[in-house]
């Protein structure tokens, strides 16, 4: 089972070298390593919102400079945007611009980037983590931003607390996993957002090894326990 993982974005081909050389000598990996390596750059997400998943708009730039930013503010209608890496995590190289706070003329993201509208729903009512174990769904997390800030990391500030979803918005994180093109995860994490249009949409599927919440799921040790059992 992957441990602490959390700076593969830094070393990402030896990480999956490692774990393809793992499985070659038939040890199981969990997740797979052919998973790994679909989720270890964002652009999964474009092949999600292509399969039908409900996703956030988002303009996919090989970089971006201020001209790029105002033309998604424009493209998007919206007066406030937020950059991503295409390979991140934690928030990490993320920016948020608005028309009255634009970057400055020579900046660049200096990497292949995402750009989203911002979501106020984040500000609203944060964002909700949904846990599968083996497809089935396990606990909900609620996560909040902390005061002055947008992501709900608690790095910077966020926290978290328990979520129970409405059947609704449960449907709309079983309907991403059933968008996967996987049927093997041993665990995976949906994270998800509000559209302005009410529904939820997909704001990372994590497979590789993210935080699984077990302060929101008591039943989780359990369950991943019998699902790696039936691995062995
Ligand atoms: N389009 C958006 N609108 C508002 N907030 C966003 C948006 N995209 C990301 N965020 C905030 O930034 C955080 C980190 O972004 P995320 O896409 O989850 O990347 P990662 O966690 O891999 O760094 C989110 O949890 C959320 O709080
Ligand atoms: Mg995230």
């Amino acid at each position: 089972m992957l441990g602490t993982a959390w700076d593969y974005q830094d070393h990402p081909r030896e990480f999956l070298a490692k774990l393809d050389a793992l499985e070659e000598r038939g040890v199981t990996v969990c997740n797979p390593s052919k998973v790994v390596r679909w989720n270890s750059e964002k652009r999964y997400l474009r092949a999600l919102e292509q399969s039908g998943a409900a996703t956030v708009p988002t303009l996919w730039l090989d970089d971006a400079g201020q001209g790029d930013i105002v033309a998604a503010m424009s493209r998007f209608g919206t007066d406030r945007v937020v950059v991503k890496r295409q390979v991140g995590a934690g928030g990490l190289g993320q920016f948020s611009f608005s028309r009255d706070n634009l970057p400055a003329q020579d900046w660049t993201m200096g990497r292949p980037c995402m750009v989203q509208p911002f979501l106020p729903s984040i500000l609203e009512e944060g964002e909700y983590t949904f846990v599968f174990i083996d497809g089935e769904f396990s606990h909900g997390v609620s996560k909040r931003a902390g005061p002055g800030d947008y992501r709900i990391q608690s790095l910077y500030g966020g926290y978290e607390t328990d979520f129970t979803p409405s059947q609704a918005d449960l449907a709309g994180a079983e309907a991403i996993v059933a968008a996967l093109p996987f049927d093997d995860l041993l665990y995976c994490r949906i994270d998800m957002a509000r559209l302005p249009s009410g529904e939820l949409a997909v704001m990372e599927a994590e497979a590789i090894e993210p935080y699984l919440y077990p302060e929101q799921g008591p039943g989780l040790g359990a369950r991943l326990a019998k699902a790696i059992l039936a691995r062995l």
